[in-house]
């Protein structure tokens, strides 16, 4: 799917993930977020996570997105916060980002392990950042229930792309990293993701009827739609799971 699509449709999120502003928090909780905290975060999207810890516990770091949208929006919230001082927004491909090595304190992607291949690819991409006893904050979609294929249609992804709970943590250790803790979304907050997406590309389709895309997007909207009522609510998990490596 396009990245213009996905600019449009999350024109009313700052999160780009299902997490609402109190899961973020928790999370940064569990992490110990606080004064001085160094953070990478890569496919920042518009940057909240980064800008809100700043806000809220003095941690600074860096962000590394491939949209010029999303990042403007980041910008403007660090502006906003009056972090601008203490996060840093890079546009790039997040897959091909030169990491300091031993730099961070926590190296995050939250919801692009396409960035390296899959999830062992992109743990691989993060280690190199992380400083002796750092943690590694992964967001990446699971199975609650193994999904009928007629979900998997509808969601667009194959039943393997993701595992179940138990599969995941499987997956992490293949990958050499010990899953430590975990904060997970569930229907209320999935909701508070892709709702406001509806509204979004509602809007946009009103206000571009004649782009030589409306016909695409419009279809984007519906098969979000349909599929996150249908099935996406009953099927897919998602979460942020703090590892770190063995
Ligand atoms: C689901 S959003 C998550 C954004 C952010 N982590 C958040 O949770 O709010 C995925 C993000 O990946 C970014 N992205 C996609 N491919 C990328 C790449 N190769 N390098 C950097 N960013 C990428 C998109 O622009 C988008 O911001």
């Amino acid at each position: 799917m396009s990245l213009r699509f996905h600019e449009i449709a999350e024109a009313r999120n700052r999160i780009l993930n299902p997490l609402t502003h109190d899961k973020m928090a928790l999370l940064a909780e569990i992490c110990g977020v606080s004064p001085g905290v160094r953070q990478l975060d890569l496919a920042c999207g518009k940057g909240e996570m980064l800008c809100r810890w700043a806000a809220d516990h003095g941690a600074e770091g860096v962000g590394v997105d491939i949209s010029d949208v999303f990042l403007s929006a980041a910008h403007e919230r660090a502006e906003e916060l009056g972090v601008a001082d203490r996060v840093r927004f890079e546009r790039g491909d997040a897959g091909a980002y030169a990491v300091e090595p031993g730099a961070y304190d926590i190296v995050s992607c939250i919801g692009a392990t396409w960035i390296g291949g899959g999830l062992a690819g992109t743990l691989d991409l993060m280690r190199p950042g992380l400083r002796d006893g750092g943690l590694l904050l992964v967001g990446e979609p699971y199975w609650i229930s193994p999904p009928p294929a007629e979900a998997c249609a509808a969601l667009q992804v194959e039943a393997a792309s993701f595992g179940t709970l138990p599969e995941t943590l499987d997956r992490f250790e293949a990958a050499g990293v010990e899953l430590i803790e975990m904060v997970l979304a569930d229907q209320d907050s999935w909701d508070r993701y892709m709702a406001p997406q509806w509204w979004a590309l509602s809007d946009w389709l009103r206000a571009n009827p004649g782009d030589p895309e409306a016909a695409e997007v419009r279809a984007f909207l519906e098969r979000s739609r349909r599929s996150h009522l249908a099935y996406g609510r009953r099927h897919l998990g998602w979460g942020v799971f703090v590892v770190r490596p063995c």
